[in-house]
């Protein structure tokens, strides 16, 4: 399985922080945000990563990452990713990179305390669809919802007005190789993006979409709130604990 890191966006909602640089480069307590997806995907055995980066400040991933040395890789991939049309898009470029492979997709501002070694394995042993981690929060509105029938997800909901689950969808995704026929049939949603939540909506339709509780805390870091929280939980626990 490969891995793929979408810091993409223009992180609009941390400006004028955002201004100079990208948001996936601003610190989370003592590491630059991105060193934390790149080591939640190395702790589940996945080493051929790629980062979709965009926005005017893409060169300082090459310069900060370089080939991966300091994170035991022996190379790193990069691709851009112009303009801001949505998470979707933004996986779409990952195809030549995926090729025939299977893809465990982080969001590059998803933060985790412990680790996806379980539900990596878990995945590797589903014979195809997708995988997604749901943890429960406390501000279900701020995210993808998942609506629960018993143990069964029927559908997800992007940042619906009221919650029918007290869950949020994580920004950790797995996907077979179809992914990419699927982004190709999406629509831009209201906000003008593609949307992961209508990938995640047609592996459902099609009956293939498991999904595990996330283990530990889990935070994202894109809005003032969260990435003060962000940094807060890593100076009390660290991150991407594998004990
Ligand atoms: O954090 C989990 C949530 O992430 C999910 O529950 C939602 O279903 C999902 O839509 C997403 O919601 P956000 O509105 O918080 O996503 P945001 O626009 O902040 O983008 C999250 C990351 O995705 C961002 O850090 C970089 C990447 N991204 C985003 C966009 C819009 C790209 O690479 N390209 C893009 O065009």
């Amino acid at each position: 399985m490969k891995g793929v890191i979408l810091a993409g966006g223009l992180g609009t909602r941390l400006l004028p922080l955002t201004k100079v640089t990208n948001k996936h480069l601003l610190p989370v307590y003592d590491k630059p945000m991105i060193f934390y997806p790149i080591q939640a995907l190395i702790n589940a055995g996945i080493m051929d990563i790629l980062i979709v980066t965009g926005g005017n400040n893409a060169g300082d991933f090459l310069r900060l990452l370089g080939n991966g040395k300091e994170f035991g890789l022996e190379h790193i991939n990069y691709t851009y990713q112009e303009g801001e049309g949505g998470i979707a898009e933004a996986l779409g470029l990952a195809k030549y990179f995926a090729s025939n492979d299977r893809i465990c997709v982080v969001l590059g501002d998803n933060i985790i305390e412990r680790n996806i070694i379980g539900a990596v394995a878990a995945y590797r042993k589903q014979k195809r669809g997708a995988k997604i981690l749901l943890k429960e929060v406390p501000d279900p509105e701020r995210f993808g919802v998942p609506i629960l029938d018993g143990d069964k997800v029927i559908k997800i909901e992007e940042k619906p007005k009221k919650p029918k689950s007290p869950y949020a969808v994580t920004g950790i995704y797995m996907y077979d190789n179809r992914v990419f026929d699927i982004i190709e049939t999406l629509e831009p949603s209201e906000r003008g993006e593609l949307e992961i939540t209508d990938v995640n909506n047609a592996y459902i339709e099609r009956g293939e979409l498991t999904w595990d509780l996330l283990d530990g805390w889990w935070t994202d870091a894109g809005t003032f709130e969260s990435l003060l929280r962000a940094t807060d939980l890593v100076s009390r626990t660290g991150a991407n604990n594998t004990d």
